[in-house]
């Protein structure tokens, strides 16, 4: 519940879990689109605009006797409000206010199975006088690509087109010729009026917060041909005291199949018979009551998948509610668009897109499948992948490439969350092509197969395998040398036959690999399973004997051999990466490196507000080191807090039995536990954000980049299965908590495969390890391991430590 408009940065939420969806923040702003933010954007989005958060979903309401307008939703008028209220939900939002005595709270919401957005407002008279008012709506319609949008002036602001029929405002842009999707923007009420054409209805040299229509009263009724496209309706509210009104606006998205796309046939008139009836239907209140209420059970019945009840409220609130939400919100939108991404830059990231699905295939696992399946469709012949694909199209994006080392790899990590998420081996035998090319198809195994194998065709001159462009930190471009301002990091040609290696790489394949023999060993292939054994023991012997510095693991070699993240270099001499992955992959753990690994990661990246990623920050541009040393000190992967990386630190601590540090790592950055000082964090405290700044940077402790993180899939991760230790694998549930010393245990309900296992964790006080009793159904039990039990069945689990 937000309380105030003026948040820091807006404050945001999404709509729609399916194919529509949209962001809304605090105060109404945001846009909407057909599942592809670029290709099918519906509402255009004003990016880079001052004042902030300028495009959304606006209402005025208009006291007609003294002509004095507001905005209920406090933008785009900025009109002062007695009261102001904003509820951001589970794929809804709330916002509530009065002015003058009116009182209006509009709901806005996509209905499960839809395509299409409700805005359902209600407005009360809470004067003893009765009040007449006029209501307009508006939405400003962009021409489908975003991209286009935003710098095709000299075709776009002449192929604007709408219809209007029956008060509905159809948006028919290039529907005359090869499209066959349409938006529209309907009301439930009789309408005194309506405007389509942006300047009628703002009048000249004006902005949202004073619409012409709206200070006099009335619409003109305006046909857009050209120019600027949008929805306008006005209603007129006569409200006696205490009386209310409600209206329900429909903002929409359809497609017409190619033989009926016009009414008459033959015309190049927009054929309305089809959406029709959904316009109807979705305008009644009850209908929309019903909807709201499928969603609210909906996310009641995810939610439900794991629930916890921990000693620290906050760690509760993300773990059973926010948390599990924004990997939703990941799951789907990737690193599309937010108030940081415009949408039209990137499409599914295929490591990002692996690494969501972690956070979020207990909650769907049949979709979790069909994205495995998608993701390795787009993956090449080599075992390489694309680096992104358009989730529209389905292909891998050849502007950005492939060549991203690390990238094949997660495709092995994300199989592997899902199998012992769900036990489904026959999803290995999926035929699944390569780089979409029928024919081409060949097992899923088999892809996973390849993925491994890449990294062992791409090795170094000391063994360790190739980055090329870059491994996950997309800013170390060791072989990209540039000198040209300007160009992109991302895709400068890379320098051929690069040499530079990545220690992250080989703690990552030391990883997959010995996930991947677990994989071949369920299929019965146990020779392939001790080959992969024995390709992660010799990837370890190279880590070894190569990638240790002394007191932490090294990052990388740079394209002439040079160390990276050495106490040899001037700056960034420890990273925070290496010592994460090659924790997780067992790295150092039996000889007391992790320990000392992670004791300079304390000493020397651990500030209060989270761990940086590498100190010393770059103080000057490194040619030999990219993007990285482009950003100024303390923001970014330049020694910023780059969040994503924290949990693996935290996952770290709990492999070396130090629950006092895992958990003290994540209440630091844990967006809950830091609403406190929200004036210095600034983002939401709902949802992770990609980066908070650093100690080098002025303004350190505060984030950006909000909602759109592979920080929110690894942070439940790392609590839910590392801490509280509740850890599905292919043989069974592992219950291996590694608790902060203070807790006396917590209780967690898991749903997995089909069967609800309901665990109940004791530690004596002063103590701190790992489970020393397990009672399974009241008989002790060897280990910690529970086998999966039959569907339907409730297990009882009671774990104690010390
Ligand atoms: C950012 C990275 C991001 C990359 C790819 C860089 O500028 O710093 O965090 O992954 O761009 O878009
Ligand atoms: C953000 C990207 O989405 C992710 O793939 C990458 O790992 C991080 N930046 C670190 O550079």
């Amino acid at each position: 519940m937000i309380t105030r408009p003026d948040t820091p940065t807006p404050w945001i939420n999404y709509l729609g879990t399916e194919e529509y969806f949209g962001f809304v923040s605090n105060t109404a702003g945001g846009c909407s689109f057909f599942r592809d933010a670029r290709l099918r954007r519906l509402t255009r989005y004003r990016y880079n605009n001052a004042p902030a958060d300028v495009g959304g979903r606006y209402l005025y309401l208009r006291d007609d006797a003294s002509g004095a307008f507001w905005s209920p939703t406090w933008q785009p008028t900025r009109r002062e409000l007695d009261d102001y209220e904003c509820r951001h939900g589970l794929s809804y939002t709330r916002i509530a206010s009065s002015w003058g005595g009116v009182r209006a709270e509009t709901l806005y919401f996509v209905p499960l199975g839809e395509d299409l957005e409700v805005w359902r407002l209600a407005v009360t008279n809470e004067r003893d006088a009765p009040v007449s008012l006029s209501l307009f709506s508006s939405v400003e319609f962009c021409l489908w690509d975003a991209q286009d949008d935003a710098t095709n002036f000299q075709r776009n602001l002449s192929v604007g087109q709408v219809e209007v029929e029956d008060g509905v405002v159809f948006h028919t842009s290039e529907y005359r010729e090869r499209r066959d999707h349409f938006a529209y923007f309907a009301c439930s009420e009789p309408l005194a009026g309506f405007d389509s054409q942006r300047e009628a209805f703002l009048g000249p040299y004006r902005g949202w917060e004073r619409p012409l229509a709206v200070e006099e009263g009335r619409s003109s009724g305006s046909i857009a041909h050209g120019w600027a496209p949008i929805g306008s309706h006005h209603v007129r509210l006569d409200l006696a005291p205490s009386a209310s009104a409600e209206v329900v606006f429909l903002l929409g998205y359809a497609e017409n199949p190619a033989e009926d796309k016009f009414d008459p046939p033959g015309s190049v008139t927009l054929n309305k018979r089809r959406v029709r009836p959904v316009i109807d239907h979705w305008l009644r209140t009850d209908v929309v009551d019903e909807a709201f209420d499928a969603l609210r059970s909906h996310w009641g019945e995810l939610l439900s998948v794991l629930e916890v009840a921990t000693p620290d409220e906050d760690t509760n609130r993300m773990v059973n509610i926010w948390n599990p939400y924004q990997c939703l919100v990941t799951f789907n939108l990737s690193r599309s668009i937010s108030l940081y991404e415009s949408g039209i830059g990137r499409g599914l990231g295929f490591r990002d897109s692996n690494q969501d699905l972690l956070g979020f295939v207990h909650l769907r696992p049949a979709r979790a499948r069909e994205r495995l399946l998608d993701l390795a469709a787009t993956q090449l012949a080599t075992g390489g992948a694309y680096h992104q694909y358009q989730p529209l199209t389905k292909r891998g994006n050849d502007g950005i490439g492939s060549g991203f080392n690390d990238d094949p790899l997660w495709l092995i990590l994300a199989a592997a969350a899902y199998l012992k998420e769900t036990g489904d081996a026959p999803v290995l035998d999926e035929p699944v092509p390569y780089d979409n090319l029928p024919g081409t198809e060949t097992t899923f195994y088999e892809h996973l197969r390849r993925a491994l194998g890449y990294t062992l065709g791409r090795l170094g001159p000391h063994g360790l395998p190739l980055i090329g462009r870059a491994d996950w930190n997309d800013c170390l471009n060791l072989n990209c040398l540039s000198d040209t301002p300007g160009e992109s990091f991302q895709t400068a040609e890379n320098r051929a036959g690069g040499v530079a290696e990545s220690v992250f790489i080989a703690g990552q394949f030391v990883l997959a690999a010995a996930e991947l023999a677990g994989i071949a060993r369920l299929r019965g292939l146990v020779k392939e399973a001790e080959s992969y054994e024995g390709a992660a023991q010799q990837m370890t012997a190279v880590i070894d004997r190569h990638g240790w510095d002394g007191e932490w693991f090294l990052r990388a070699y740079d394209h002439a051999g040079g160390v990276v993240g050495s106490h040899r270099n001037d700056e960034g001499q420890i990273f925070i990466e290496p010592q994460g992955i090659c924790i997780l992959a067992g790295v150092g753990v039996n000889d007391g490196r992790a320990a000392r690994a992670l004791a300079s990661v304390r000493a020397r990246l651990a500030t209060e507000h989270g761990i940086m990623l590498q100190q010393p920050a770059y103080s000057r541009y490194y040619r030999e080191l990219g993007e990285i040393s482009s950003y100024p000190p303390g923001y970014k992967e330049n020694a910023g807090i780059f969040c994503h990386a924290n949990p693996w630190i935290m996952i770290a601590e709990t492999i070396v039995g130090d629950g006092d540090a895992a958990f003290d790592y994540y209440r630091r950055i844990n967006p809950s536990a830091r609403e406190a000082i929200s004036g210095v964090h600034r983002c939401e405290p709902y949802v992770y954000a990609q980066m908070i700044a650093g100690r080098d940077a002025p303004a350190h402790g505060e984030a950006k980049n909000s909602w759109l993180t592979g920080t929110a899939a690894w942070n439940l991760v790392a609590l839910t299965q590392w801490i509280l230790g509740i850890r599905p694998e292919l043989g069974g549930l592992r219950i291996d908590p590694v608790l902060p010393s203070h807790w006396p245990g917590f209780t967690a309900r898991r749903r997995w495969r089909g069967a609800t296992y309901e665990i109940a964790v004791t530690q004596a006080a002063g103590a701190s390890g790992r489970v020393r009793r397990l009672v399974v159904d009241g008989t002790d039990v060897e280990g910690n391991l529970v086998r999966p039990a039959p569907p339907g069945t409730t297990v009882r689990i009671e774990a104690s430590i010390g």
